[in-house]
């Protein structure tokens, strides 16, 4: 008889850990420069240096169509209308496409063609996918009251790129407008 004696991944909630790695964690100062209403940043950190972000990942050795995925979790709050969010990253390999899965709160993710710099926002939810291509700027965020959780899945070579987005940032914002996360254009945003 075969004994279930494999337990691939085990994620842990209360500290982030996936596969008994630790989890990178982000807190607000580590985020400077994402936010557009920097009066607002600079103000919540004078009031402290909250956990914004986890993110724990496992790679296995980067063959040939092999996968990696991680596990993402967002703590709900905001800056100014502007929501809790992740840092924001290309692939470094450009083509590698990733799948996002939603598993607990709720969040939306905002998807930036890195060509033509079109911005769109899509929903991430429990049960809920979120595929995004390719050549695309992708950044997350928790626009619930309680702990936003997701997965993403890639091509294990994917790497990530930070540096293009630190740069010049995404050309999208969401901002919460009458209660509803709300995608505008950050040049012509007023807080
Ligand atoms: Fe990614």
């Amino acid at each position: 008889m075969l004994a279930i004696d494999e337990i691939l991944s085990r994620y842990d909630p209360s500290t982030g850990a996936l596969d008994g790695k630790p989890a990178v964690r982000r807190h607000l100062a580590d985020l400077r420069g994402c936010f557009a209403d920097v009066r607002a940043y600079e103000s919540a950190l004078e009031r402290g240096n909250p956990l914004v972000y986890s993110v724990a990942a496992v790679e296995p050795a980067r063959g040939e169509g092999d996968l990696g995925y991680g596990i993402g979790l967002i703590v709900p709050g905001k800056v100014g209308r502007e929501y809790h969010m992740t840092k924001g990253h290309l692939h470094a390999w450009r083509p590698a496409a990733e799948f996002y899965f939603g598993l607990s709160g709720e969040g939306v993710m905002l998807l930036e063609d890195e060509a033509t710099g079109a911005s769109r926002m899509v929903r991430l939810r429990p049960h809920e996918a979120v595929y995004v291509p390719g050549h695309t700027a992708h950044r997350t965020m928790n626009v619930g009251a309680v702990p936003l959780t997701y997965l993403g899945v890639y091509p294990a070579r994917a790497g990530h790129d930070y540096g293009a987005i630190a740069e010049r940032n995404f050309r999208g914002l969401v901002v919460e407008s009458g209660g509803q996360p709300t995608l505008v254009d950050r040049a012509s945003f007023i807080p």
